[in-house]
């Protein structure tokens, strides 16, 4: 790894910051009609379609903080149809007039969508040993590759990839897109890893698995059978392991090798469909950011440190089913302004945002959390509003100490639980500094608090610059955590990717490259558009 990547990513960083007197680049003007494709397909693969069972699942989402275990369910097809309905699987089909589209259990900048999943399953009843992609219009599985040498009285095996289509979010986002599949990413690993949780399965991250390698065993390096400018770059490989108790790392690269021969005997098939038959824009920098933050193999779990100790979670009260949660979730359009959170649940929600790998979605990052929150908090009962730190580490704690201004009081919030590091930095109405950092939308001021997310940016890029990616899937997996805690307290929750990343960091006096905003969030009470027609996902099924 040379210098020079690591300045390769802070430049595209720098260069897709929005200001208030110029966006990042993108393009011009956009033809609503020739959006890309969001639904990958390969043309010749055989498809099976999965069943709809998750109604089937009653787990409370409370359960998922319980200290009692959830019972595992057996790995088969059925189950790993579920897996797939509450995670990645389309949750509504919504109606405007002439126009129609799809929202998934994930949601996704733009509702562009441009993660795209992959199982490899192997001795699991109902499914044929192969690699699989992931069909969400559908709800089924497309046979990419065939294992061939069927062995017998074999380990059941089942592995989650991700890969990202860039070109889907740079049609409308240009230059800062890249960031945006990143978030992506962080959604998608979160939503599956909550999803196991329900069937009382474990996800383990297999890091140290490289892009090269991921690729491969995917088939995204089959540049013949993609479109050129459409291909998947591979972000992530999960191991989804039925059995909770199973603590022991598995080596991601063995794995992987292990499984060569049945790639290379195997027989593959599919062409991918054309996304977008005209890429009327180029943007050759997310080649670059692509290029210069490529994973190469690590050792696995070599930089795993741990985490400090906390104790368990505050129980949850939503007694709803999670499998009905998850596919409620949406994103709130507008807040009303008036509607607020009591503080015991603000604080409730926050301990949520803490780092327990035994509770989902925590078991897919590695190490001490890199991304800490400043809360702008307007409505939260028993708080006064104002500007808040949650540092969700002891390091990072002193980091913003260090690097926020100085003038900030960095009052501990007294009637917080005493675990919870949460500080006043100063008292003061932020609705509108809240809504103007996020690029004047009102959905950050008028919610009942909003946040930015700031990642521990320098020490992590210098040496490892294909890290600035896990920075945004950490950024994501948190606002998974927040979408599905705002649903369970009756309220809604919106991302928001567009930001002035430089006067975030002015307004909190950082004026170096230590700490970086990388994604914002607002949680409140929703104006619903009582226009939109709301149907089912899969009607015709
Ligand atoms: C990374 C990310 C950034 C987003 N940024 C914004 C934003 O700046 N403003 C906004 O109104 N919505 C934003 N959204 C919400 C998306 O538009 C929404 O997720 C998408 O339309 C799909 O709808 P759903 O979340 O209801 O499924 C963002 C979502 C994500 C995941």
């Amino acid at each position: 790894m040379t210098d020079s990547e690591a300045v390769s990513v802070t430049d595209y960083h720098d260069r897709t910051k929005h200001r208030f007197d110029a966006y990042a680049r993108g393009p011009q003007t956009i033809d609503w009609e020739a959006q890309p494709d969001s639904f990958r397909r390969f043309e010749g693969a055989p498809l099976q379609t999965l069943p709809l069972l998750a109604d089937e699942l009653s787990l409370p989402f409370a359960a998922l903080f319980d200290a009692a275990p959830v019972a595992p369910l057996p790995l088969t097809m059925e189950r790993v149809a579920q897996l797939l309905e509450i995670s990645l699987a389309l949750s509504a089909w919504k109606q405007f007039g002439a126009a129609r589209w799809s929202l998934r259990c994930n949601p996704s900048s733009g509702n562009l969508h441009p993660t795209e999943a992959y199982l490899v399953s192997r001795g699991i009843a109902g499914l044929v040993d192969g690699v699989h992609h992931y069909r969400a219009d559908v709800h089924g599985l497309e046979l990419r590759c065939a294992f061939t040498s069927a062995q017998q009285n074999i380990e059941p095996l089942l592995l989650l990839g991700l890969s990202s289509v860039h070109w889907r979010e740079a049609w409308k986002y240009g230059e800062r897109a890249f960031r945006y599949c990143q978030h992506d990413v962080g959604h998608a690993l979160a939503g599956v890893s909550y999803a196991a949780a329900v069937l009382g399965w474990q996800v383990q991250p297999l890091f140290e698995v490289g892009d090269d390698a991921l690729a491969h065993l995917l088939g995204l390096d089959r540049t013949g059978e993609f479109v050129t400018d459409e291909g998947e770059h591979p972000d992530l490989l999960l191991a989804i392991l039925p059995d909770k108790r199973a603590t022991d790392h598995l080596d991601g690269l063995a794995l992987v090798r292990s499984l060569q021969a049945s790639l290379e005997q195997g027989s593959w098939a599919g062409q991918a469909n054309v996304l977008d038959r005209r890429h009327f824009y180029r943007w050759p920098v997310i080649d670059a950011v692509t290029q210069a933050s490529h994973k190469p193999d690590l050792d696995a779990q070599a930089d795993t440190l741990p985490l400090q100790k906390l104790p368990p979670p505050i129980l949850s009260l939503c007694t709803e089913p999670a499998a009905r949660l998850f596919r409620q979730r949406r994103s709130a359009q507008a807040f009303d302004g008036i509607t607020g959170i009591e503080a015991t649940d603000f604080f409730r929600l926050l301990d949520h945002l803490l780092p327990r790998t035994d509770i989902a979605p925590w078991d897919t990052l590695p190490g001490p959390p890199r991304v800490h929150l400043v809360l702008f908090v307007h409505r939260v009962r028993g708080l006064a509003p104002g500007l808040y730190a949650f540092p969700r580490s002891e390091q990072g704690q002193t980091l913003l100490r260090a690097r926020l201004r100085q003038e900030f009081s960095w009052s501990a919030v007294a009637t917080a639980p005493d675990h919870l590091p949460l500080f006043q930095l100063i008292a003061a109405r932020t609705e509108r500094t809240a809504s103007r950092l996020s690029c004047h939308q009102d959905i950050a001021g008028a919610s009942a608090f909003s946040l930015g997310m700031l990642a521990e940016f320098d020490s992590h890029i210098q040496d490892t610059p294909w890290r600035y990616r896990e920075l945004f899937w950490e950024a994501g997996v948190l606002g998974q955590v927040l979408y599905l805690e705002a649903e369970a307290c009756g309220l809604r929750g919106t991302g928001i990717g567009c930001y002035f990343d430089d006067a975030v960091h002015e307004m909190l006096g950082i004026t170096d490259h230590s700490l970086q905003s990388l994604y914002h969030f607002t949680i409140g009470g929703p104006v619903m558009d009582a226009r939109l027609v709301s149907l089912p996902p899969y009607e015709r099924r």
